[in-house]
């Protein structure tokens, strides 16, 4: 795959046939098409509680080094940051592993090299230049929202496993509260105090439900109650926490060093990358670790080229308003069932005479909600609404159909 990055425009097309697709009430995908495509395109330090890594199941889990570093001192010392390989040239990781936490500047692709194998101080070390890297554009310093970018390689590495990435109908099972998921990395081992381990780490860790990852809501493991982060704190929309504690009581976290790593869940191939390393209060301490919920950030993944469209699962939610007698005005929105959407399509069907009266609208960027009006309808009678949403993919099924007498 090349190097390029691609921001999505809407494209009118898309439009078309999805309302093309409504009106023909067929259910079923619209052909995938291209989208518009434009051209878009660290620090030292290192799971507390975990063990070493079985690496048949977490190969895919490379080290961000500094690259002055590793040429002075070596992968150990070099390693700062994580990342996860979803194809032989790409990689998902932390926007903040490349973007200077004080000045805000972006590092370069060369002041970053990454590393595979499971040893930062194995001689077989593996270690690639990164050509260029794609950093979500919502990415935000200050608060740590959209805590994502997209690495993408010099060479590519066939031989190494791959990841998946969480989207769509997995999300449901994923993403639920309660979900065995596992941290890796190469961070520090300890609550208190360094210890760098130069194997990498798995911490076996729990999703907490989104009330205690911005709502402040305790939740219990294993009888340690952790207390959860404020609605100020944490966004549940955008980012997912997780702990774990043994039944010793012990706390399982991510630590300095572990970010833009994965947090997976699912065995074998079911394994899906569910997070990313992004932040904490200490580690090990009675706060979840925070990580970028991947789910939330398809439309980046997509555009990023690493994930490609699925068409969306659920029905948008529709609500009719009729600001006048001769028009309507539709608010869609479509349910975060971790798919993408780019437009939506209304048709309203006039009751007595059978005539269709459509609109369609595409969300804001990172919107999931819009608005289109129809004009021009007969006054009186009684109209059926109902919408559907779509992508490039295809689109969603169409909504319960809501009548609205006028
Ligand atoms: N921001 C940290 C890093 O750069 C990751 C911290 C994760 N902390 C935690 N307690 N889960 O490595």
């Amino acid at each position: 795959m090349d190097t390029t990055t691609y921001r999505g425009g809407v494209s009118y097309r898309v439009i078309g046939l999805i309302v093309a697709s409504l009106l023909v009430l067929a259910g079923t995908a619209v052909p995938a098409i291209p989208t518009a495509a434009a051209n878009e395109v660290a620090t030292q330090p290192r799971v507390v509680g975990g063990q070493e890594a079985d690496s048949a199941e977490f190969g895919f889990v490379a080290s961000v080094l500094s690259t002055p570093r590793y040429r002075q001192s070596g992968a150990y010392q070099a390693q700062y940051c994580a990342a996860s390989l979803t194809s032989p040239t790409t990689l998902v990781t932390a926007a903040h592993c490349l973007v200077d936490q004080q000045t805000g500047e972006r590092l370069r692709p060369r002041d970053i090299l990454i590393a595979f194998g499971s040893d930062l101080r194995s001689p077989g070390l593996r270690v690639i230049g990164v050509e260029d890297f794609a950093i979500h554009p919502g990415y935000r310093v200050k608060t740590a929202e959209n805590d994502i970018a997209v690495l993408y390689l010099a060479q590519p590495v066939p031989d190494f496993p791959t990841i998946e990435l969480a989207q769509g109908s997995d999300v449901a099972t994923y993403d639920a509260p309660g979900t065995a998921a596992q941290v890796a990395g190469w961070g520090n081992s300890r609550a208190r105090g360094n210890r760098f381990l130069p194997e990498l780490q798995v911490g076996n860790v729990r999703v907490f439900p989104r009330a205690s990852c911005g709502r402040g809501k305790k939740y219990d493991i294993n009888g340690v109650v952790f207390r959860g982060f404020s609605k100020r704190e944490a966004d549940p929309r955008t980012m997912l926490c997780a702990a774990g504690a043994n039944p010793a009581g012990a706390i399982i976290d991510a630590c300095q060093g572990d970010s833009g790593g994965p947090l997976t869940a699912g065995v074998g191939d079911a394994r899906r990358l569910i997070g990313v390393v992004s932040w904490g209060q200490q580690c090990a301490s009675r706060l979840p670790g925070v990580y970028t919920r991947i789910s939330a950030e398809t439309n980046f993944l997509i555009n990023a080229g690493v994930l490609a469209a699925q068409p969306p699962i659920l029905a948008p939610d529709i609500e009719v308003l009729t600001p006048s007698a001769t028009s309507v005005r539709v608010r869609l929105v479509a349910p975060q069932d971790g798919t993408r959407v780019d437009a939506f399509a209304v048709t309203a069907t006039d009751e007595a005479t059978g005539e269709v009266y459509t609109c369609s609208a595409a969300p804001r960027a990172n919107r999931r909600s819009a608005t289109c009006d129809i004009e021009g309808l007969p006054v009186g009678g009684s109209l059926r609404v109902e919408a559907i949403s779509g992508n490039q993919a295809g689109s969603s099924p169409v909504s319960r159909p809501i009548t609205v007498a006028r």
